[in-house]
């Protein structure tokens, strides 16, 4: 494709460099925003008088038509085209002539990408937004679903205390509604408008900036005509928000990987989300979980992409800058990619309770409880604690659990047992005695429930 900016140079551009060069591999996938974007600049240029009324209305016809006919197929992109800017306004010009190279007027292609790529995110957002908010929705109806199903809780992978299934789940849940409170603040800081600022440094005809602000849906114009080309920070609060959603879908993954093991077996996944060994006929493999939890990797890695390439460079546009779209835009596909995947899996996953309870009774779960027994019999926590620790180490030699341990080897430990400690730290008393505000008790995880539901009702999912 010729060079709009041929008239400078005596010879073609190396072929190797115009590939090197070239953006729009990555960035012909701004297409519809771009040409929304000159559809408001031209339609500000006429209203103020920059082009005549009668060319702003043949150029906006005419990006009509183009986006039709790329939306159709009908028009194809051009490989060897510098960037998708270049590419719309050359097709624009060979439509409608004279009129397409009016577009430009008091505009750079500095203002146009940074416009595009707001753009681009800002839609992105949403549609994430939409699926990060379909999966609260299946967590929570698992919570509703779990609420009496009792686990172990753990520290250090260690048995620790008794949980259930649904209290585990609403951790993910908060986690998920932060990521969901990241992704909206994002998309509302990004959310003023970079059309006006030119190359750098705005321009002298007499622009409205505040009028394509408002017909792009910006809050307003970005009040500084270099910030407004220099900064991608909004590239990397989006790829930082997105670097947590994965984190916390991977801690998740790593725990369904877990628990699928023949080693737990608390859950099944079903067949549709799980596949087989090439050569070991008897393997059920977690492999969507395990590519979440390889993918978050890549997206901290595109997260870093964004911070390297910017520390360095000095206001205003550096060509490094193109190399923000195809770190952000990885970022995007594949936290889609992950949501659309976890969602299903996790809604039709089979969970075994008994296993889930049968791993809970075990491993002295129940160990600080009968503390807190002796606690409530008058004895000071540090002395009930090393009490239960010695009857804890005797179980063990014994092959005993606190459950079984006769009554008088909890006498000869201790005078003030009696045989309610059975009840004191059985499981359900265990569980169903935490009902301190955000504890795993039926009781205190209703109203967690609530508490969440509401929340995610308010964000219209
Ligand atoms: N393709 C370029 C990018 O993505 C567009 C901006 C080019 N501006 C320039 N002054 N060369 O960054």
């Amino acid at each position: 494709m010729a060079k709009m900016w041929a008239g400078r140079f005596s010879k073609e551009v190396d072929e190797t460099v115009n590939a090197f060069n070239s953006s729009i591999s990555f960035d012909g996938r701004m297409y519809q925003q771009d040409i929304r974007g000159s559809i408001a600049h031209a339609t500000m240029l006429g209203t103020c008088g920059i082009i005549p009324k009668a060319d702003a209305e043949k150029i906006i016809n005419g990006l009509k038509e183009i986006l039709a006919d790329l939306d159709s197929g009908a028009l194809l992109m051009d490989p060897t085209a510098e960037d998708i800017h270049m590419f719309i306004e050359a097709e624009l010009t060979k439509r409608i002539g004279d009129a397409g190279k009016r577009l430009h007027t008091a505009r750079s292609r500095n203002d146009q990408v940074a416009l595009d790529v707001r753009l681009i995110l800002r839609d992105e957002i949403t549609e994430i937004r939409k699926l990060l908010h379909a999966l609260l929705n299946t967590l929570v109806s698992l919570a509703e679903q779990h609420t009496e199903t009792i686990m172990p809780g753990y520290t250090h992978l260690q048995r620790a205390q008794p949980v259930t299934l649904a209290h585990h789940i609403l951790a993910y849940v908060w986690m998920l509604l932060r990521d969901d409170g990241r992704l909206s603040d994002t998309a509302k800081r990004m959310n003023y408008c970079p059309l006006g600022a030119g190359a750098l440094a705005g321009t002298t005809y007499p622009i409205d900036r505040k009028q394509t602000a408002s017909l792009l849906d910006f809050t307003a114009p970005v009040p500084n005509s270099l910030d407004a080309v220099s900064d991608r920070d909004f590239c990397i609060e989006l790829a930082n928000a997105l670097s947590l959603l994965m984190v916390h879908l991977s801690r998740f993954s790593e725990e369904i990987i877990l628990w699928c093991s023949w080693e737990f077996k608390f859950i099944e996944l079903d067949d549709a989300y799980a596949t087989g060994s090439s050569i070991m006929p008897q393997k059920k493999n977690p492999d969507v979980t395990e590519l979440i939890r390889g993918k978050t990797g890549r997206v901290i890695g595109d997260l870093t992409t964004l911070l390297s390439m910017l520390k360095g460079l000095p206001l205003a546009y550096n060509k490094d800058m193109q190399e923000d779209k195809e770190a952000i835009f990885d970022a995007i596909d594949q936290a889609k990619l992950c949501l659309k995947t976890f969602d299903p899996m996790l809604a039709t996953m089979r969970v075994n309770k008994d296993r889930m309870r049968a791993a809970a009774a075990q491993g002295f779960i129940n160990a600080t409880d009968c503390a807190d027994y002796l606690v409530k019999k008058g004895l000071p926590f540090r002395d009930a604690y090393k009490i239960t620790g010695t009857l804890v180490a005797q179980c063990i030699s014994e092959g005993l659990t606190l459950e079984t341990l006769p009554l008088e080897s909890y006498k000869a430990a201790c005078e003030q047992f009696s045989d309610d400690v059975y009840e004191a730290i059985a499981l359900e008393t265990c569980l169903n005695g935490r009902i301190s505000e955000g504890g795993p008790s039926a009781a205190a995880v209703r109203e967690q429930l609530a508490a969440a539901k509401a929340q995610i009702a308010e964000l219209g999912a």
